[in-house]
């Protein structure tokens, strides 16, 4: 492998961070490539549990590099706070982490707007708000700050003074918010720079580099397929590309570079905030997931909706992302079922389909197939042939029915509960 990039194919906490803490193990530098601390991404070492949302799932492995890509936002109390913890741990950081001097930054007037933006609607999407959808808006605009700005004092007060403007018209006279003042923005900036400036790099030149030097290159992704503001559940998705073009646009590798692309799948579905789902459960069985998959949002603690896996989803990612091969995650929480259900397929206007017609998700109807559950608790399983026949029957259905091959199953959410097929 030289570079891999490891995507969600649902609508995000599929288990990515768990993967990725895996597949770090053989690789040289990890890269966050989207999103913000909308991520919530979990890591269980020897039952001792680290949540993160910005800093790559990859800084536990002691001597790897850890990359924050131009395509990131960047909340730079968040990095603070996750630096600041990690080092408590006894983490060290040093020389191990570089942020993108392209990535944008999201400020606290981003995070304001982003509540407020939420309150404001009608039909709300239930944002995480964390400010991704102000930050991204203003690269759009053209009126963010970039990690590299905050060195040239002059040219970033300028432009500063312009956004917060803008805002803060937008907080007064739309929103009927206090204003953002200036000097709160500046300080957090200045905390910033103090703390993380010598960690600002070119890591696309770093990348390009690395690559020429035959180093391995893992690349995390946050959310989901699903989520893809091009290809997601529009408007109920984030504001970037969760997607494999969003891996390239948010590191500044190309395709040629990319040799292998996993899709990091649950056993089952969920889904966190707004938006259509058409294989949720909203009764007993959802809240079976719910609590024996301790399903509740990394981030933002909000309980997530659960369902039954979706053949059409997943054959939609892979399409959308070429995918190579699949980490099934979570199996073991469907142990104790009777018969499991899966969506082979939707129906839409009286007609059966097998694909994901994103912009009508919210009108079809899942056409399910049932098979055999299984009572055994699997999470000391350590190869397929151990797992009962059911779940095995259960594996192989959904990498036949998916077109993709899944390659390794996730048992637990410790670092030690994952097997290869
Ligand atoms: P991410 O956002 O995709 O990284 O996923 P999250 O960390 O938000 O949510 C996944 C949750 O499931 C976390 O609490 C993980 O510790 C946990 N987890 C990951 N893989 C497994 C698994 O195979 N089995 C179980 N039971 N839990 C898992
Ligand atoms: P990870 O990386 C699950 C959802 C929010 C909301 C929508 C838009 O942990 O898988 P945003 O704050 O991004 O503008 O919210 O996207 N969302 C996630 N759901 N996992 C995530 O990240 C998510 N990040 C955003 O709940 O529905
Ligand atoms: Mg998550």
């Amino acid at each position: 492998m030289g570079c891999m990039v490891a995507i969600g194919t649902q609508w995000g906490d599929e288990g990515k961070a768990k993967m990725i803490d895996f597949f770090s193990k053989d690789s040289d530098i990890i890269v966050r490539y989207q999103g913000g601390a909308n991520a919530g991404h979990t890591v269980v070492v020897d039952g001792v549990k680290h949540v993160f949302h910005l800093i790559p799932s990859g800084i536990l492995r002691e001597s790897k590099i850890c990359l924050i890509g131009n395509g990131v936002v960047i909340d730079p109390e968040q990095l603070i706070e996750e630096i600041d913890l990690l080092e408590s741990k006894g983490i060290s950081l040093k020389g191990r982490l570089l942020i993108s001097d392209a990535a944008h930054m999201i400020l606290p007037l981003h995070k304001a707007f982003d509540e407020a933006m939420e309150e404001f609607r009608s039909n709300k999407i239930g944002t995480t708000k964390r400010g991704i959808g102000p930050a991204y808006s203003d690269k759009c605009l053209r009126v963010g700050i970039r990690v590299g700005d905050v060195f040239d004092e002059e040219y970033m007060r300028e432009r500063l003074a312009f956004d917060i403007k803008l805002k803060n018209l937008y907080l007064e006279k739309v929103f009927g918010k206090p204003p953002f003042p200036m000097e709160k923005v500046l300080d957090i900036i200045d905390r910033f720079r103090e703390r993380a400036g010598g960690m600002v790099a070119n890591t696309s030149h770093y990348l390009h580099t690395a690559i020429g030097e035959g180093k391995k290159i893992l690349l995390e992704g946050a959310q989901g397929f699903a989520l893809d503001i091009d290809h997601g559940t529009y408007p109920f998705v984030t504001s970037s590309n969760p997607t494999i073009g969003g891996a390239l646009l948010g590191t500044g590798l190309n395709c040629s570079d990319i040799d292998q692309v996993f899709g990091i799948t649950k056993a089952y579905v969920t889904r966190v905030g707004e938006g259509p789902f058409p294989t949720e459960e909203k009764g007993e069985f959802g809240e079976f997931l719910r609590t024996k998959g301790g399903e509740f949002g990394a981030t933002t603690g909000r309980p997530r909706r659960c369902g039954w896996f979706d053949i059409p989803l997943l054959r939609q990612a892979s399409r959308i992302n070429g995918l190579t091969n699949i980490a099934l995650t979570k199996l073991d929480v469907l142990s104790g079922l009777k018969t499991v259900k899966v969506a082979a397929s939707y129906r839409l206007d009286g007609k059966e389909i097998d694909y994901y017609p994103s912009a009508k998700l919210h009108r079809v109807e899942p056409v399910y197939e049932e098979l055999p559950g299984w009572d055994e608790d699997i999470s000391s399983c350590t190869t397929f042939d151990d797992l009962p026949i059911a779940a095995r029957v259960y594996v192989r259905y959904l990498e036949e029915r998916g077109g993709v091959k899944i390659s390794l199953v996730s048992n637990g959410a410790d670092r030690k509960n994952t097997f290869p097929l």
